[in-house]
């Protein structure tokens, strides 16, 4: 027997009981009369698979993450005639749809088979076929995390620099803000004024209306190639980067662009295990949702003692995350915070004390990052020529190889960067 929860607006209540009663193989375990009531229910186990209806309120992506991560599987309930919250249902990633007056023998085995089905994901991996795509993507592209512990080591700095290389370069590249605790990307490439941002894809997602040309439009060319996801205007408003919506956004994000680069807060607690209320939002979802699904985590310190200890802790701590193993990268390198010879002393203690060997060094350059600060510009329009962008385009390279000839092929880019800073 498979076990059904339903929840549905009440004009559907008749017709949903009906059919879910008389079909052989389920059991009706609880008639829901909201979300809350679902999700607690979906939570305590009580079935298999929910059918839910398109009018719900409160139906959004995150009910239904959290109802997939208890296992239950969602079917949509629907008016034939209901175009507009049929394809709701399926940009929020409900694949059986349900109308009244379905034939008993024929709903009984469509939701035992949702409930026998191996994945629990609530996203489609492909978009519906009528969404258009303004820019189609070629390679796969890959999303980027540059995070770092606090202190302020440089995470928003490299996370601009690098994706304006990227950019640069000729690969087209959108860059997120999705630090929670202190956004600043748009002050940083001077557009404060100017886009909705995060939180309005992050709005639209939860409702299931977010897709390629919507998340395009929401970010605008700060830098010809170079897309921009402005961050949360104010940090309190946390609540509204859920995991759900941040993963859909970052999933229609590689649509937008050939290479996604994400700046994200240092914070790497899970409230939710503080907590038992499962459902309520958390402060760092969007760091830990963006590190999961990365491709490349590329791990920010400063070089001074204090900051280096903090990121081997916080590498120790990425490391027992579902992510990529980080490119350690020392920023503000210089000798009056690491000693003479800085680079050689900070491998050696990030070697010896942390095991630590690759470890990737950008300059010091005060002068260059107040310029481009003072400018509300990228420091590659600013200081083209400033050490901190060649270092940062040797990182661009090798982690996006697409960029080796524009920029020159050594690693830690001392070489020729013809295409940077035009
Ligand atoms: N290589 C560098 N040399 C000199 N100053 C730097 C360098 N990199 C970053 N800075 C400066 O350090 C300060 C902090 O940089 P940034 O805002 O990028 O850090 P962050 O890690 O994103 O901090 P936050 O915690 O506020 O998000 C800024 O004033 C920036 O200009
Ligand atoms: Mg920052």
């Amino acid at each position: 027997m498979t076990t059904v929860l339903t929840a549905v607006s009440h004009h559907h209540e008749t017709a949903v009981v009906a059919a879910v009663g008389d079909a052989p193989g389920l059991t009706l375990v609880r008639r829901c009369a909201d979300v809350a009531e679902l999700l607690s229910a979906g939570a305590a186990g009580l079935a298999r698979v929910a059918v839910v209806s398109a009018d719900l309120r409160g139906l959004d992506r995150d009910a239904l993450r959290h109802l997939a991560g208890h296992g239950v599987r969602v079917a949509g309930f629907v008016d034939p005639d209901d175009e507009e919250g049929e394809r709701r249902l399926r940009q929020l990633g409900v694949a059986t749809i349900l109308h009244p007056g379905d034939a008993p023998a024929a709903v009984g085995p469509a939701l035992a088979g949702l409930a026998d089905a191996t994945t629990s994901h609530p996203v489609p991996d492909v978009a519906p076929p009528d969404r258009v795509e303004p820019e189609p993507v070629d390679a796969p592209t890959p999303v980027t995390v540059v995070w770092g512990p606090t202190g302020a080591p440089g995470r928003s700095t490299v996370a601009v620099t690098l994706a304006a290389c990227l950019a640069g370069a000729g690969v087209r590249t959108l860059l997120v803000d999705l630090d929670t605790w202190g956004a600043s990307v748009a002050q940083l490439l001077g557009m404060v004024d100017e886009t909705p941002g995060v939180a309005a894809a992050a709005r639209a997602s939860e409702q299931g209306a977010l897709d390629v040309p919507g998340l395009a439009r929401l970010a605008p060319e700060a830098l010809p190639g170079l897309r921009v996801l402005t961050g949360l205007p104010r940090s309190d408003r946390w609540p509204e980067l859920r995991a759900a919506a941040v993963e859909d956004l970052l999933r229609l994000a590689r649509s937008v662009a050939e290479h996604v680069v994400v700046d994200v807060g240092f914070a790497l607690e899970d409230d939710e295990e503080l907590s038992y209320d499962t459902a309520a939002p958390r402060r760092n979802a969007a760091t830990l949702t963006a590190l999961e699904v990365a491709d490349r985590v590329v791990a920010v310190g400063a070089a001074d003692p204090v900051s280096l200890q903090r990121l081997v802790r916080g590498v120790q701590d990425v490391a027992v995350l579902p992510s990529p193993r980080p490119l350690v990268v020392v920023n503000k390198v210089r000798a009056p915070a690491a000693g003479p010879r800085p680079e050689r002393a900070i491998r050696d203690v990030l070697g010896r004390f942390a095991g630590l060997e690759e470890v990737r060094m950008l300059p010091w350059a005060p002068d260059d990052c107040d310029a481009a600060l003072l400018a509300g510009r990228a420091l590659t329009e600013v200081r083209p020529r400033s050490p901190l962008v060649g270092a940062v385009a040797g990182l661009a390279v090798e982690i996006d190889p697409r960029c080796a000839e524009a920029l020159g092929s050594t690693r830690h880019g001392r070489r020729r960067r013809r295409r940077v800073g035009v």
